[in-house]
């Protein structure tokens, strides 16, 4: 492990992606409260801004130092589990009290949100990672939190609520009973983050000094997770390694956008050949690898405006999953207009390899990742070792590790008892989900940009 100085500027890709994102785009049917309607301009500024570096305010610096830098470390031991060709380095994001490299953009979100004048700040979650974090950075910054969790994602994790409330956050299960959107849910949707966000978009709009926010899929949160990707590159340089891909797991986008992006920028600012930058996405929800580029919904309100991603559908059925930070229908739109300009790549991992390598993880690195960050891990090792989707390291892999596993040893455990089955897309609900969506035109030939 190599240790690095606490990063005090956050670092933005947009200067150097050679193209503009498609702008959001207003639904008819838009009425109430919008996604935007409480966003801090600063927020905002760091959505669009063509401005590279961000000062990081003192406080949230200050939060950081209880646990960045995180470590980044060569994991031999699993290089020889996997047998990889070419080193696999690997970015510990789960030794902070969220579990996950959430807390990066929670906090900043928080500070934000109590200079603007926000009391609460309300949001949905899938997985819980994003609500434990978002609660922890209200009870540094003195907000009140109400949390809507993933119901079936809650009841097989209970502790994770547990410690949302110890965190002193209101937990609902979604659906709940307590807003207009779960009472008009389409039939048989029990267990969507769309429809968690989606209520608590709802029950924000309609609470005095609430405002709503998300941890992942908004240009600001890839922003802040750049702390993973500025440490990364600094760590690398130190142990001299050389690099040639980056890969992260992707529900929206977040923790791969924060490691990948800034090698993006480092290497467009040099003058230098990209690495590859490979999101690993659940073959449950395949949208970088089978979705349509098109106009979509980031949650099931249907209030907030249309934005250009990849998506599966924000109607598509996601079928339950132990990746429950992954089970999300689109990809952020930075994330997206890269991909559609070949700047990004993408490979689908089923849940029964992404446990197997959390499993192969666990033994030979006697660290334990959260069953999303399986999928960074097991896309690593097929990279570093025979190649995946025609793609293949030559020198060297560098894997966020999103997250601990600790909450998640049920899963473990019905991989080691042979109980676990890849969640494959339900092919009809597929075609159909993704059938009604705009595609966004193409103006421009696709192709790489540096
Ligand atoms: C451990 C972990 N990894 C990855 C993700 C996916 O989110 P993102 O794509 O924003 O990084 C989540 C989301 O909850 C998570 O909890």
């Amino acid at each position: 492990m190599s240790a690095v100085a606490l990063p005090t500027r956050w670092r933005s890709v947009l200067p150097h992606l050679g193209h503009e994102l498609p702008p959001d785009r207003t639904p008819e049917s838009a009425g109430g409260t919008g996604l935007q309607v409480n966003l801090p301009l600063v927020l905002a500024r760091q959505s669009i801004q063509s401005k590279e570096y961000w000062d990081i305010p003192a406080e949230v610096v200050d939060a950081y130092r209880a646990f960045r830098p995180t470590p980044l470390w060569r994991a031999r031991g699993f290089e020889r589990e996997v047998g990889a060709r070419v080193p696999i380095y690997v970015k510990y994001e789960g030794g902070n009290i969220s579990g996950s490299h959430k807390l990066n953009t929670a906090l900043a979100q928080a500070y934000y949100y109590a200079r603007a004048g926000a009391k609460e700040l309300v949001t949905g979650t899938g997985a819980g990672q994003w609500g434990t974090a978002l609660a922890a950075a209200c009870a540094m910054f003195g907000l009140k939190c109400t949390v809507f969790m993933v119901g079936g994602s809650l009841r097989r994790k209970p502790y994770r609520g547990t410690l949302m409330r110890t965190l002193g956050a209101t937990l609902h299960a979604s659906p709940s009973p307590l807003t207009e959107v779960s009472r008009n849910r389409a039939a048989g949707d029990v267990n969507s983050l769309s429809l968690a966000i989606g209520e608590a978009v709802e029950y924000a709009g309609r609470t005095e000094g609430a405002a709503f926010c998300i941890g992942s899929g908004e240009t600001y949160s890839i922003l802040h997770q750049s702390v993973i990707g500025t440490e990364a590159i600094e760590q690398l340089q130190r142990l001299d390694a050389r690099i040639d891909t980056v890969v992260g797991c992707v529900g929206a986008g977040s923790n791969f956008g924060g490691i990948a992006l800034p090698f993006f920028a480092d290497a467009a600012s040099r003058g230098a050949d990209q690495p590859l930058l490979v999101a690993a996405e659940s073959s449950a929800t395949p949208k970088l690898t089978r979705g349509v580029y098109a106009y979509d919904q980031t949650d099931a309100t249907g209030t907030g405006p249309l934005e250009a991603m990849y998506t599966i559908g924000s109607s598509y059925p996601i079928p339950d999953s132990h990746s429950a930070g992954l089970r999300f229908h689109g990809a952020a739109k930075l994330l997206s207009a890269m991909r559609h300009r070949d700047q990004i790549a993408a490979t689908a991992v089923g849940q029964v390899e992404a446990l197997e390598a959390g499993r192969l993880f666990t033994r030979s690195e006697l660290v334990l990742p959260a069953p999303e960050s399986g999928h960074s891990l097991a896309a690593a090792a097929k990279l570093a070792a025979g190649g995946a989707d025609g793609m293949r390291s030559e020198h060297g892999v560098v894997a966020v590790v999103s997250g601990h596993g600790y909450l998640d040893l049920a899963a473990y455990q019905q991989l080691m008892d042979g109980e676990l089955v890849n969640e494959g897309p339900l092919e009809a609900a597929l075609g159909t989900a993704m059938a009604s969506l705009g595609r966004v035109p193409v103006d421009e030939p696709a192709g790489s940009l540096g």
